[in-house]
């Protein structure tokens, strides 16, 4: 699948220009706080239950500075981990945060070149600026279908939910319907999936299981 220049171009400026206004910091990857990030790195972790005594790859997609990798080490977890990122600057943060691991690689691209037994992404869905909604929906779309190709074992996504409160609806989001989402995992890609949407933030997970 080829995706979108447009789209990725408008991406990065956007997550580089937060890097540059706030730095390695949760701000800087456009999140509210460190325990909202912590939170969905706890819904996505609902796919690796079965793992605590194994070891098994994961690619972290949309990676930022890697504190997904920090989280699994603090959680017991033995994983080959690999970030990738779109932005080069935050690959380099990472790198340097988490780099002298040998279990974790890091590397800028979107394309995914390999196949691990998961893959997750926390946030790379929700800023769509100014491309129609349509026009996203095929996008986020296209990366599943890359994330279903390309994991033995399955995946896991979060996304706005469109179950937000209107007053505090943002024009440049991306809010995505639940119900939709679920029945396309379901329908394309596993019978054994769940949706998760139990958990306070204005933001649903869904784990696919193959
Ligand atoms: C909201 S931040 C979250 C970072 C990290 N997942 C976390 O929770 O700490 C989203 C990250 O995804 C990256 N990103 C967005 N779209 C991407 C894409 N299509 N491919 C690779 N990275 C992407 C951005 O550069 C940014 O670093």
């Amino acid at each position: 699948m080829e995706i979108s220049t447009k789209i990725l171009e408008q991406t990065e400026s956007y997550f580089q220009e937060k890097l540059d206004q706030f730095g390695t910091t949760v701000k800087g990857l456009d999140w509210n706080s460190e325990t909202a990030q912590s939170i969905r790195f706890e819904q996505l972790t609902n796919l690796l239950k079965k793992e605590h005594e194994n070891t098994f790859s994961l690619c972290d997609y949309g990676c930022g500075y890697g504190d997904y990798f920090g989280y699994l080490q603090e959680k017991g977890y033995h994983c080959k981990y690999t970030g990738m990122d779109l932005v080069q600057d935050s690959v380099s943060c990472a790198r340097q945060k988490y780099g002298q691991n040998p279990d974790a690689l890091f590397v800028q691209g979107v394309k995914l070149q390999e196949t691990y037994d998961y893959i997750v992404e926390s946030g790379i869905f929700n800023i769509k600026g100014t491309v129609k909604e349509e026009e996203w929906e095929k996008y986020v779309i296209g990366i599943l279908e890359e994330f279903n190709s390309h994991a033995k074992k399955g995946f896991a996504f979060n996304c706005l939910t469109k179950y937000s409160d209107a007053e505090y609806m943002k024009d440049h989001l991306y809010y995505a319907d639940p119900l939709f989402y679920f029945d396309y995992v379901k329908k394309f890609f596993s019978r054994n999936a769940a949706l998760l949407h139990d958990y306070e933030l204005y933001d649903f997970t869904i784990i696919v299981r193959k």
